[in-house]
């Protein structure tokens, strides 16, 4: 099988996963002292996405949210995020994620974005393109802050980070854009700039997981990302601002910390 049609079963088998624990219910916990949720969902996912990938690539390395930790330095790297929009998936809003990507020493080949709940798929290839569903998407063409809907989030901080996040924001709606959203799935999110429904989005805080798909989506859709500080997005925590190209140097001046 090629990585692509890896990366579809894996996210389809996770989806499946995801919805029947959706319907009947499970049990969320929180991650240490934290408001992190996590489910057997969360986990039980990245079960059936790490075995469809070691199935057919036993020598290919796993980095995912919740079991999987090889290095971001392999050769052939697998970045998961089996649910990503826990918090909604904990307070039945049909608005989660499966996030796959693929690297090859350290480049991104592949991304996929799946809601189940929507069957909502987001592919994109290096040097392929991007896709929704059968569509080739493109970012918006906004070109000023006050023609622009915008996204963040939150990451689970309640100080500092929070705070600069609603001083970041405050200063955007200064910009007289037409809106800010905040749905709750990083990946999703990421998506909807690359298809263009978001001119941009910024985040304090993003993991490896939340952004590994949705990067290669922006950048094969025509966008931009890049830290909030405006260098190349480390394969970390990291901040993160994705925007569609034309508005980035804008959201930067109001999203850089200070
Ligand atoms: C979270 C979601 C959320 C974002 C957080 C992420 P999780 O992922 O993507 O939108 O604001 O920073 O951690 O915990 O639901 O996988
Ligand atoms: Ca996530
Ligand atoms: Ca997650």
């Amino acid at each position: 099988m090629k990585p692509i049609d890896v990366a579809r079963t894996a996210a389809r088998t996770a989806g499946d996963i995801l919805q029947d624990y959706f319907q009947s219910g499970v049990q969320m916990r929180t991650k240490s002292a934290s408001v992190d949720l996590v489910s057997d969902a969360d986990v039980n996912a990245e079960r059936a996405i790490a075995s469809v990938i070691q199935a057919a690539f036993p020598d290919h390395s796993i980095l995912g949210e919740e079991e999987n930790s090889d290095s971001v330095e392999a050769t052939d790297l697998w970045i998961v995020d089996p649910l990503d929009g826990t918090t909604n998936f904990a307070h039945g809003v049909p608005h989660f994620a499966v996030s796959i990507g693929y690297y090859v020493n350290g480049k991104a080949e592949l991304g996929v974005v799946y809601n189940p709940m929507t069957a909502d798929w987001y592919v994109a290839q290096a040097g392929q393109g991007a896709w929704h569903n059968e569509r080739a998407i493109h970012v918006s063409d906004d070109r000023d802050l006050s023609t622009s809907l915008l996204g963040t989030g939150f990451f689970y901080d309640r100080g500092d980070m929070m705070r600069a996040t609603l001083a970041a924001i405050d200063r955007l709606f200064q910009q007289q854009i037409h809106g800010i959203r905040r749905f709750g799935t990083a990946s999703l999110d990421l998506a909807m700039v690359a298809s263009g429904q978001l001119a941009g989005f910024f985040e304090y805080q993003l993991c490896p997981w939340d952004f590994a798909a949705g990067r290669l989506l922006i950048e094969e859709a025509g966008g931009r990302v890049s830290t909030c500080d405006g260098r190349i997005p480390p394969l970390d925590k990291t901040s993160f601002c994705a925007t569609n190209g034309h508005i980035h140097e804008q959201v930067l001046q109001h999203v850089r910390l200070r």
